[in-house]
């Protein structure tokens, strides 16, 4: 019987001095493409596709914990994705992360 991995995997995107307080990285971490936001320290990771037409939000604007898409405006909560602003109304997948020894891992 094939072995088949249910637990999902860490995978190094980054080093921490990539994406300083303020800012936002995209990022590659398997199938997905990422971004990166680093929020007063605390790194968060969403799937660099905006739930309203599927531009990346890593071409938009960090304002706080707000990631607001360059393309029609719409918001995400960087935290949670869930869309704070239309057009959007789904929210954007996001994924967990932990920074060790000054390097970022997601879980996909
Ligand atoms: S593609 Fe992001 S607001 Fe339209």
């Amino acid at each position: 019987m094939p072995e088949e991995s249910t637990v999902a995997d860490w995978v190094k995107v980054a080093s921490l001095d990539q994406c300083l307080p303020g800012n936002i990285l995209q990022v590659e971490a398997g199938e997905f493409t990422i971004v990166l936001a680093n929020v007063a320290g605390e790194v968060y990771a969403l799937e660099d596709r905006c739930s309203h037409q599927d531009y990346p939000l890593s071409d938009g604007d960090l304002e706080g914990s707000q990631l607001e898409c360059l393309y029609h405006g719409a918001k995400f909560d960087i935290c949670t994705g869930r869309a704070t602003q239309l057009p959007a109304i789904k929210p954007v997948r996001s994924f967990a992360v932990e920074v060790r020894e000054q390097n970022i891992f997601v879980q996909i």
